[in-house]
């Protein structure tokens, strides 16, 4: 018999529009485990109402959310993707997770202190970790794709599976977090020493996925750089010039050193002009495929997904009622 497949989740937030980082970060590694994985993908809406929002934008953002996803090659005839808040079985596994997860631990979280200070404080960013390591645990994976930012909140679903499994008996996997060497944290290209991210006020910090390759040119060659004119990758001295590399190298599939060495002499205008053809190419076929999406057809795709997630949650949820005491069976 064959050995069962490993298993692998992740998600992403439906707030604001996805950028490259999302893309180079995460969504590329999603797109190809889905080779070798059986893979589960969600687009958290839950987690996302922990900061102010719209509710009458809340939907279609969400919706656009999926396309661009399905649009970076997540296929949901592949993989179960789906809408977070239409498995209830995230929000119950949350709840038994956060009897075991200390107020301390929540407190230190970097992510929580940031958003705390920006959008003020409420139970529900304090306990996004928890349901975040509900999502991962829900259909007991072992692999997680995620960029670098969520390094801190993997530590604690780890943590958590650690003090679960040990008061109740072997229920989870500890799952693992996978990260690409190259283009883990892509920065701003305003200002290199943030990341890029949806909420920054400044659209020309970052490329979407839904820019043309007009907007993709304007915006490289307004990137911030370094003072100096040669081609370094070297994050002390040239974050800017190095962010820009590890763009050029996922999008080129060359290594970091050899675009160094190719461009070192030949001036940030030649450089930047080079970077921006390079991911013009490789964000083409996203944009194409998105713009190609009818919307009512991925609704009911992410139906399909939710009642797919639902049957499989199901199932691993008694599971977890069982070990705590609350057994389901009659
Ligand atoms: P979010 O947009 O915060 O929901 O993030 C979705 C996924 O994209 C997560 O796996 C993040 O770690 C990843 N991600 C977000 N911003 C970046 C970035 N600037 N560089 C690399 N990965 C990122
Ligand atoms: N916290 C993640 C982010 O901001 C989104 C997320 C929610 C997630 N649940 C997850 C990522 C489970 C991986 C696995 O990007």
């Amino acid at each position: 018999m064959a050995a069962a497949k490993k298993k692998v989740f992740s998600g992403i937030q439906p707030t604001g529009e996805l950028h490259l980082g999302n893309l180079v970060g995460a969504l590329r590694n999603w797109a190809q485990m889905q080779e070798d994985y059986e893979t589960y993908y969600c687009v958290v809406d839950l987690h996302a109402m922990t900061v102010p929002y719209d509710p009458v934008a809340f939907g279609t953002a969400r919706l656009e959310t999926a396309k661009l996803v399905m649009a970076s090659g997540i296929d949901p005839r592949r993989s179960v993707f789906y809408f977070q808040s239409q498995v209830p079985q995230h929000a119950e596994l949350a709840w038994v997770l956060s009897t075991i997860t200390g107020i301390g631990q929540l407190n230190r979280m970097t992510q929580y202190k940031e958003k705390a200070d920006r959008t003020g404080q409420n139970l529900g960013l304090l306990s996004y970790p928890v349901l975040m390591a509900a999502d991962i645990l829900i259909h007991k994976v072992h692999a997680v794709p995620v960029g670098d930012d969520q390094r801190q909140h993997l530590e604690l679903t780890r943590d958590l599976v650690e003090r679960f499994n040990h008061r109740f008996g072997e229920v989870f996997p500890v799952p693992e977090r996978i990260t690409p060497e190259v283009g883990a944290r892509v920065m701003s290209l305003q200002d290199p020493t943030s990341k890029m991210s949806k909420s920054d006020p400044d659209v020309r910090s970052r490329l979407l996925l839904t820019d043309s390759a007009d907007q993709i040119r304007r915006k490289v060659r307004a990137a911030v750089t370094d003072s100096g004119r040669t081609v370094d990758y070297d994050w002390e001295t040239k974050p800017g010039i190095s962010n820009l590399l590890e763009l050029f190298s996922v999008a080129a599939g060359r290594s970091t050193e050899d675009l160094a060495a190719e461009y070192r002499d030949q001036g940030y205008g030649r450089f930047k002009g080079a970077v921006a053809e390079a991911l013009c190419e490789y964000m083409a076929p996203v944009r194409e495929r998105y713009e190609g999406m009818e919307d009512a057809e991925v609704s009911r795709l992410m139906s399909e997904g939710a009642a797919e997630a639902r049957r499989r949650a199901a199932v691993s949820m008694a599971t977890v009622w069982e070990a705590v005491g609350l057994s389901t069976r009659p």
